[in-house]
């Protein structure tokens, strides 16, 4: 904990990402006890039910390419109200200092003398894994494991990550925010000596009921993406490693509603989960 000099205090809470029984201890006291709560977009609204009553809910959005508030403002509304001594719970999908911006937003909080605590979260790149039945190590295939970031990649090798190093960083890469960028990562990787057989799983929705699994491997991608077929809609998560291959044994979710699908359906079932996503998002902004 930082003791700033306002009586407020600020929590940067991991909500986990999705299933709301993947929220720990400390979150729902933090929620519970909190007089103003700020959620964004991946946050589960059924999380909101740990509010107390009468707490303010304030929905500071942030998908992708529709930020309902920009980080300055969001910033600015978590120290305003800790300054009017408020205790404030930031909510966000996952954990905060994994692709969250919760990094960001404790510099601003330090630089303006805030109190402020984190509270770990289940962090999606784990729990995605985990609900399609993916180790992300195993003594057999993988030692190793990075969390790599999609977002500005597929501009082959002048943005953001270099792939190249990425290709060869870990056994088992997690790469999020990759709904736009896989097919060109997907080349990226094969280019950089990734072999075209190596299995992949593209996880939408991780741990919600409608959660989406599919499999196959670089090449596949590629294919898809080269016949024009490739479309995939965010939230989504792809896992790259011979780990993955292991998510045919371990299903263990293994119901109807939770079966593997191979890569080659994502246009069509991704097309038709639009409808979820929209659902859900305007529950997040009630
Ligand atoms: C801004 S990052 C936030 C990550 C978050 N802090 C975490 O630890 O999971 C958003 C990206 O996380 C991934 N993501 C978050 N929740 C997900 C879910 N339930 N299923 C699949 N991917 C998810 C997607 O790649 C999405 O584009």
């Amino acid at each position: 904990m930082n003791d700033g000099n306002a009586t407020g205090k600020v929590l940067l809470i991991g909500a986990g990402p999705g299933d709301p029984e993947l929220l720990t201890i400390k979150a729902v006291n933090a929620i519970a006890g909190a007089d103003v709560i700020v959620y964004d977009y991946l946050v589960n609204p059924e999380i909101l039910a740990h509010s107390r009553r009468g707490a303010e809910l304030i929905y500071a959005g942030k998908r992708a390419g529709e930020h309902s508030m920009s980080q300055d403002e969001i910033n600015q509304v978590l120290i305003a109200r800790a300054r009017r001594g408020q205790i404030v719970a930031r909510l966000k999908g996952g954990d905060p200092f994994i692709f969250g911006r919760g990094g960001e937003e404790a510099e601003a909080l330090v630089e303006a003398g805030i109190g402020w605590e984190v509270i770990p979260g289940i962090s999606s790149g784990v729990a995605a894994a985990a609900y399609a039945g993916i180790p992300l190590t195993h003594r057999g295939y993988s030692s190793s494991v990075a969390f790599i970031t999609g977002h500005g990649s597929g501009t082959g090798f002048s943005r953001g990550v270099d792939w190249r190093v990425a290709a060869h960083a870990a056994d088992t890469l997690v790469i999020f925010m990759c709904a736009d960028t896989i097919a060109a990562i997907a080349r990226d990787l094969v280019a950089s000596g990734r072999r075209p057989a190596t299995p992949v799983a593209l996880i939408r929705w991780g741990t919600y009921q409608h959660q989406e699994v599919y499999t196959g491997t670089l090449d596949d991608l590629i294919g898809i993406d080269e016949a024009g077929g490739l479309s995939v809609e965010p939230p989504a998560i792809a896992i790259v490693g011979e780990v993955v291959a292991l998510s045919g044994k371990l299903n263990w979710l293994n119901s109807d509603a939770f079966a593997l699908s191979p890569i080659s359906n994502i246009a069509v079932a991704g097309a038709i989960s639009d409808s979820v996503e929209e659902v859900s998002y305007a529950a997040s902004c009630d």
